[in-house]
């Protein structure tokens, strides 16, 4: 008999099917997510869970699953996970590093110039037909924003994906500067990135890009005090988790006008709704969708695969998380 496995949401089929050879698969289709009481009764009988960064698996949800081996979250970061629980219980964690390294950075640059260069304002502008209202066909003063050539970049958090944004940077003719909890020699070498105590990076960085785990650490690392330090021509970038910046306090940073404006893909609360953020045309708002490319979502879903199968098979799976 094939061991089961439960999968929150439906993934790309390229990962389902290679499961399908060696697990008994269910998987929750609807576009929602999967409520708690469900879930819970659905781990009952599995072996293996693929969950995504919207479920919480913690101890709750492992006495609900006695025969659980194995869980492959769906995200590089396992924040969602107990994985000192799961260690406990002999359970074992895996995430998806590398596949969605580059779409990750590729995003953090999208939103550092779509926020410098006032890019949703500009498209709306010109889609709302005001452009065409005002009569103007071109005007020097018009949607003036930042540049990135040349400036300064300050990364923090310099693991995978913090390393790839820096390498966007070098083509960009920039300094960069990077805080993590490790200094990287081979990467200052290669990049010429510059370590720096995280107040000194967030006072001479032109942009400000989050890439750290969402950690006890790093809870509410940028507060009111860290924004206060950034320049007022700074944007701020959050392509890690939104609990690591503390929201009211960059509300009113934005809203004092200590920093020139914000790229964020994630939120203290996801679903995000709040009003405050939507007034400000210098934000420019994703829904958590960093790693959501064709190819990073697929090379996930392998992954996942990959790793559950390994486990089937007796061996480490790849990605383990917790040794
Ligand atoms: C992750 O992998 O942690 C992202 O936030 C979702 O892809």
């Amino acid at each position: 008999m094939k061991p089961k496995v439960f999968i929150t949401r439906a993934v790309p089929e390229n990962g389902i099917e290679m499961l399908r050879e060696h697990f008994e698969v269910e998987v929750w289709s609807e576009e929602h997510e999967i409520p708690r009481e469900v879930l819970l009764k659905k781990v009952r009988d599995v072996d293996a869970l693929v969950s995504m960064l919207s479920e919480r698996v913690d101890g709750e949800l492992f006495d609900a699953a006695p025969r659980l081996k194995i869980v492959a979250n769906y995200a590089v970061g396992y924040d969602n996970i107990d994985v000192k629980e799961a260690t406990r219980r002999g359970i074992y964690v895996t995430n998806t590093p590398d596949v969605l390294t580059n779409a990750t950075a590729d995003f953090a640059w999208t939103l550092l110039l779509a926020t410098a260069r006032r890019l949703i304002e500009a498209d709306s502008f010109t889609r709302s037909g005001e452009w065409k209202r005002k009569g103007i066909a071109w005007h020097p003063r018009w949607f003036l924003g930042y540049d990135a050539y040349g400036k300064t970049i300050g990364i923090v958090g310099f693991g995978r994906i913090g390393q790839a944004i820096a390498r966007r940077a070098k083509g960009f003719g920039m300094r960069i500067l990077y805080n993590s909890r490790t200094r990287k020699p081979e990467v200052e070498k290669e990049l010429g990135a510059e370590f720096k105590p995280l107040d000194e990076l967030l006072r001479e960085s032109d942009f400000v890009v989050l890439a750290v785990p969402l950690t006890r650490e790093t809870h509410h690392l940028i507060n009111e005090g860290r924004l206060r330090l950034m320049k007022p021509t700074a944007i701020l970038v959050n392509i890690a988790r939104g609990k690591v910046v503390d929201t009211e306090a960059l509300v009113k940073a934005l809203k004092e006008g200590w920093i020139a404006g914000a790229g964020l893909d994630v939120y203290e609360e996801e679903p995000y709704y709040h009003e405050e953020l939507f007034s400000f045309d210098n934000v420019v708002l994703a829904p958590h969708i960093g790693s959501a490319t064709h190819g990073a979502r697929e090379g996930m879903a392998e992954l996942v695969a990959r790793n559950l199968i390994a486990f089937k098979n007796g061996q480490i799976p790849p990605t383990l998380v917790n040794r």
